[in-house]
């Protein structure tokens, strides 16, 4: 019995010194041979059944000392793989800091937001305060106090989304004009810049998009400087080539009132299929500020004029960068995005 021990014993330490330590799995296959349910060591055990009672005790601490002694040698050996396997995934995930970068994709502001940025910002310069007026009109603002009578076809429920009898979705940003004269008196100068709704959906028209309202309230303010400062934008947006043109033109808040023409930013002013062969490309509306509304919102319109102009920023993104379709400017495609 004891040379059986004894033998195991020197085979297990023979077989262990010749398997690879850094193998796990070789490691288990020992260890099922020796230790297993019908493992070697467990045999010997098991084979404790028929030895006498003197035998025994002194043969179940041998077999037992030498269950410890494998099972400590495995565990060590098992240790050993363990390491060995983490130093070799460090290994094979190790970074090449020599290889090439994968590059990154630069974010980039909004066609809209920068077109937005440099209105404010020409606006400001020249002492204009800025407003942001409100998304929600009621009707006195959006068209009552801007002498939009009851019968004015922007008023048709086609063109305007209603919230409630009276409160709509502000269908233009001169309802701010309302609000500020309300609350500030003359001289007083002030853009207001947001987001307009309207009933409308083709290629050039969305039923959101944003426009630039401008005011200007003084004693003797005059329709020439309205051409001034418009033109001096203009050349501002869209470089000092460009030209402006005055075309008469009715709003019900003005008298006398104008749309605002430029020279066509794809033909130079030439004619094109863009412009319709005319040369000119519209951006918005102006003119000197109707006495009637001056009544609405207490301003004496004997010591005081004004003129107001309307453009859309959208329109105005569109022109600068041909873009063909208003509804690429909301997209949020990356494609469109990525390119500015
Ligand atoms: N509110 C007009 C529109 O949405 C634009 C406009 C025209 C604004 C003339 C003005 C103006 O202040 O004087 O079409």
């Amino acid at each position: 019995m004891h040379s059986q021990i004894t033998e195991l014993e020197n085979a297990f330490k023979e077989e262990l010194s010749q398997t690879d330590t850094s193998d796990g799995s070789a490691i288990e296959i020992l260890r099922l041979k020796y230790l297993g349910k019908k493992g070697l060591v467990t045999d010997l055990l098991k084979g404790m059944g028929q030895l006498s009672a003197e035998e025994k005790p002194t043969f179940g601490k041998l077999v037992n000392d030498l269950k410890v002694s494998v099972q400590t040698a495995i565990e060590t050996a098992q240790e050993i793989a363990k390491k060995a396997a983490l130093a070799r995934s460090l290994e094979s995930g190790k970074i090449d800091i020599s290889l090439p970068g994968e590059g990154y994709h630069k974010g980039s502001t909004h066609p809209l937001y920068d077109i937005r940025e440099e209105v404010i910002d020409f606006f400001y310069g020249m002492g204009f305060k800025v407003d942001l007026g409100r998304d929600i009109e009621t009707d006195w603002y959006n068209f009552e106090a801007l002498n939009t009578p009851k019968d004015h076809p922007s008023r048709d429920m086609q063109d305007t989304f209603y919230l409630a009898e009276g409160v709509m979705l502000r269908t233009h940003t001169s309802g701010t004009q309302i609000h500020y004269m309300e609350n500030h008196k003359p001289p007083l100068r002030m853009v207001a810049l947001g987001h307009v709704f309207r009933v409308d959906s083709d290629a050039t028209h969305a039923p959101m998009f944003q426009q630039c309202e401008g005011l200007v309230v003084d004693e003797n303010i005059s329709f020439a400087q309205l051409k001034g400062t418009l033109s001096l934008f203009a050349k501002k947006l869209f470089g000092e080539n460009i030209k402006t043109r005055f075309r008469p033109s009715f709003f019900p808040f003005t008298e006398p009132s104008a749309e605002l023409d430029v020279s066509c930013v794809f033909c130079g002013g030439a004619g094109c299929r863009r412009c319709k062969g005319t040369g000119w490309m519209e951006i918005g509306g102006c003119g000197s500020v109707d006495p009637a509304v001056f009544a609405n919102v207490g301003i004496d319109s004997e010591k005081y004029t004004g003129f107001a102009f309307g453009f859309g920023l959208d329109r105005i993104a569109m022109l600068r960068h041909h873009i063909p379709e208003i509804s690429l400017l909301t997209s949020n495609d990356q494609r469109f995005l990525g390119q500015f």
